[in-house]
Parts: C-alpha cells; sequence; structure tokens
C-alpha cells in the first residue's frame, strides 16, 4: 500500500492557476511537474496538487475527492447556489479579485435594474443572476453562454450580459459598459465536507497554518 496523501485541487489554467501556485510554493511546498498533467507531486509533503478546470473544483472538494482547494468565489456561488458556502471556505486567499456585473451596450439608455425586466441576459453565471434578478424583482430571460458572453448583445442573442470584470478591458472592446454590481469575488480556500484520514491530519493543519501565514504576510 502506498502512504496516503492529501489532494489540494486547483486550476490548471487561466485567471487563478499561476497565483495559487505561488500560494503552494511560498507555503513552503516544492512542486514536482511531472509527466503526469492532471496531478502534481509535492516532493517535500505527501501532498498532491489536482490540477482540474476551476468549474470541477467545488464537486471535487464537496465530494472529497480533494480535501482542500483554491476556487474563486464567484465559481463556489454559481456551483451552490443554496449551500452555506462559509461553512465551506477555509479563507480568503487576498488574489484574484473581481466583480460579476451587468453590463449593456454603451448606447443603451439604461436607467437600473428595472430595465433589465423582460429581456433577455447572457451570462456563464445563470444561479448567481437568477439569484440577483430575483431580489430585485425583475423577471428577465437568462440566456446561459460557457464563453465570449461579451458578443451576445451585437449577435443579437440578448440585451444585456453578466460577466466577470477585471480591468474593463473585455467591455470597452465590446463596446459595452458596466451598470451593476452582483458578486465580489476573490480566490478563496475551501475544504471538504469531512476531515482528512488520521494519518494525514498533522499535514493538514501544517499546510493550513502556512497558508494562513503566506496570506497574512502578502496581505
Ligand atoms: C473573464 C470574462 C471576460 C474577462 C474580463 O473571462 O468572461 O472575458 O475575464 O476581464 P477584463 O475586465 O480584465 O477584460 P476569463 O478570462 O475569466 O475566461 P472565460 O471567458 O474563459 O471564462
Ligand atoms: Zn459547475
Ligand atoms: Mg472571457
Amino acid at each position: 500500500m502506498s502512504e496516503p496523501r492529501l489532494r489540494i485541487a486547483v486550476q490548471k489554467s487561466g485567471r487563478l492557476a499561476d497565483r495559487s501556485l505561488e500560494l503552494i510554493s511560498g507555503a513552503g511546498l516544492r512542486v514536482m511537474k511531472g509527466a503526469n498533467e492532471l496531478l502534481y507531486r509535492i516532493e517535500n509533503q505527501p501532498i498532491d496538487l489536482l490540477r482540474v478546470r476551476d468549474d470541477d473544483i467545488p464537486t471535487f472538494v464537496a465530494d472529497g475527492v480533494a480535501e482542500l482547494g483554491i476556487v474563486g468565489y464567484n465559481v463556489l456561488a454559481e456551483h451552490f447556489p443554496d449551500a452555506d458556502l462559509e461553512a465551506m471556505i477555509v479563507q480568503r486567499l487576498g488574489f484574484g479579485s473581481c466583480t460579476l456585473k451587468v453590463a449593456v451596450p454603451n448606447e443603451a439608455d439604461y436607467t437600473g435594474p428595472q430595465w433589465l425586466d423582460g429581456k433577455r441576459i447572457a451570462t456563464s453565471y445563470p444561479n448567481v443572476l437568477g439569484a440577483w434578478l430575483k431580489t430585485h424583482g425583475i423577471t428577465a430571460e437568462i440566456v446561459e453562454m460557457r464563453g465570449a458572453v461579451e458578443v451576445a448583445p451585437r449577435m443579437k442573442i440578448a440585451h444585456a450580459i453578466c460577466d466577470l470584470v477585471s480591468t474593463g478591458a473585455t467591455l470597452e472592446a465590446n463596446g459595452m459598459k458596466a451598470t451593476d454590481l452582483v458578486l465580489k469575488s476573490e480566490a478563496v480556500l475551501v475544504k471538504a465536507p469531512h476531515a482528512p484520514a488520521p494519518e494525514l491530519a498533522h499535514t493538514y493543519d501544517m499546510l493550513l497554518r502556512r497558508f494562513d501565514g503566506v496570506t497574512a504576510s502578502t496581505g
């Protein structure tokens, strides 16, 4: 039998990938990039990095396939619209800040959320947007898109979009303006619902302390 190893689910590529690896290195873990692209071994601890799409991280952690995960709060909120997210979150990580915003074409005479009533809104975040619309008492049709949401108004697929905004460059390049803040996001460390195997408890506690230390020192 091989020794048990702790698993941390991280984004393979994209918005949070580099900073997630920096956090892991900052915690003193030596990452061995091996032949296996899905799994990176940590040389000096019984830990593996499970490198997956960010959309898969909430499920992997909730199912206990990985004991910990580093994921955007936006992804977590979309995936578990009715869950107690605070119970899953170990700590906020202070990087990967972005916002989920409603945006409309520059020429739209946007007067406030009521403008959206009866309109079509394209998004990759149907659950988060749906909840926001509900709190504003707005009935709109949500058009779910996996990507390239910003082209939807030009393609006449939707009147507005609800998408992540970081620098604002994507909106500007597509002739749109942000109107409403739907969700503030940053990277968070999430944990599986069950405690790690007893043999791994020490490694797990050590890791949480170190992540806490790195996050505190980088502010
Ligand atoms: C998000 C979003 C926009 C872009 C916004 O996409 O969908 O395309 O970032 O960032 P900006 O305000 O700095 O231009 P992301 O890169 O996360 O990838 P995705 O579209 O594949 O989800
Ligand atoms: Zn998902
Ligand atoms: Mg994009």
